[in-house]
């Protein structure tokens, strides 16, 4: 018996769903738990951190110094930065571990400095840019204090591109190396982060950036990646506790490294990635209408 052609057609568009989704679920399982991670040290011995004090940053810096990489940890309080630099070397005694004071919000004209000073003499393979500022209280654009915007425009995108300047020329004497930029869930996986547009902002341009650092310096031996992550438990958003969703910062920096030298942009830590695929589904009118709800709510608290 002849099947009517559009039975024929619903089952063949069917088999292809199913393969691709097979497919995509194959993948996946493979990036996120099988997939070996790359040897750093190839890159260089020296890894250059901004952000190193706190949070994910500082988690980053263990989880590099726990893969034989030395350290130059930058931050803008040599006090916090002590302390980081006494706790890596307590745990991994044979790291070689610099500190590097600069404060990313002012001027960079003497941190460049100080920064080309301390990689001089060194082979600096990895380079992750951590540091970042976000207005904790959620607000409109026109209550945003001055000093708030201009922090979050110098931290998340001018010292990002300063840094990532001065530690370039070494990678490309060297043929070799790779520039990690912490972006955000926020500008990838939904659709608009209302009330804290001028972070979401930021972190698109670091998202830009970053892909065409990728595309410009790939055939010199430099991998650029933007990692993009949804909530991860830190002061940053110290009004939201750790979760399934929201892993702690060690735990973040350990899907971190997995991915580096991998994907130009990708979403780390697989409980993120799944918020990710599910958002798609869901129209941005339905999105824009819960965050924005989400944002004035912290808003009036605050
Ligand atoms: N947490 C999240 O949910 C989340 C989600 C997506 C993306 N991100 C991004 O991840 C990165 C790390 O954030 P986090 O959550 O780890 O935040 P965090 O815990 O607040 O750490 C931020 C780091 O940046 C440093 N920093 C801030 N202002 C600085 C300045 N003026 N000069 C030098 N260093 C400065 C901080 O130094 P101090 O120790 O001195 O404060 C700290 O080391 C950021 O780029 C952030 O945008 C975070």
């Amino acid at each position: 018996m002849e099947l009517p052609l559009f039975v024929v057609l619903l089952s063949c568009l069917g088999a292809l769903t199913v393969a691709r989704f097979s497919f995509f679920l194959i993948k996946y399982l493979y990036i996120f738990f099988l997939r070996p991670q790359k040897n750093l040290l190839n890159y260089g011995r020296w890894a250059v951190i901004t952000g190193s004090t706190d949070g994910i940053g500082k988690a980053l810096s263990f989880e590099l110094a726990s893969l034989g990489l030395n350290l130059i940890l930058i931050g803008r309080n040599p006090d916090k930065l002590r302390e980081v630099n006494d706790e890596i070397k307590s745990k991994f005694p044979s790291t070689t571990v610099q500190n590097v004071t600069i404060d990313l919000s002012r001027d960079l004209t003497d941190g460049v400095r100080k920064l080309e000073e301390a990689i001089h003499d060194v082979d600096v393979g990895v380079l992750l840019n951590c540091a970042g500022v976000s207005n904790l209280n959620t607000s409109f654009l026109h209550e945003l204090e001055e000093d708030l915007l201009m922090t979050q425009l110098r931290v998340n995108l001018e010292s990002l591109t300063a840094t990532t300047a001065a530690v370039l020329p070494m990678m490309l004497r060297k043929k070799r190396g790779t520039i990690v930029n912490i972006g955000s869930g926020s500008t990838v996986a939904i659709p608009s982060h209302p009330l804290l547009a001028v972070y979401a902002g930021t972190k698109a341009y670091v998202d830009s950036f970053s892909r065409c650092l990728h595309a410009e310096y790939k055939s010199e031996g430099i991998h650029t990646q933007c990692q993009v992550p949804l909530y991860v438990a830190t002061k940053m958003v110290a009004y939201r506790g750790s979760s399934f969703f929201a892993p702690i910062a060690e735990e973040y920096a350990k899907s971190a490294v997995r991915f580096i030298g991998y994907e130009p942009r990708c979403m780390t830590y697989w409980p993120h990635f799944l918020q990710w695929c599910l958002a798609t589904l869901v129209p941005d009118f339905i999105i824009n209408h819960f965050r924005l709800q989400h944002g004035l709510s912290r808003r009036k608290k605050s």
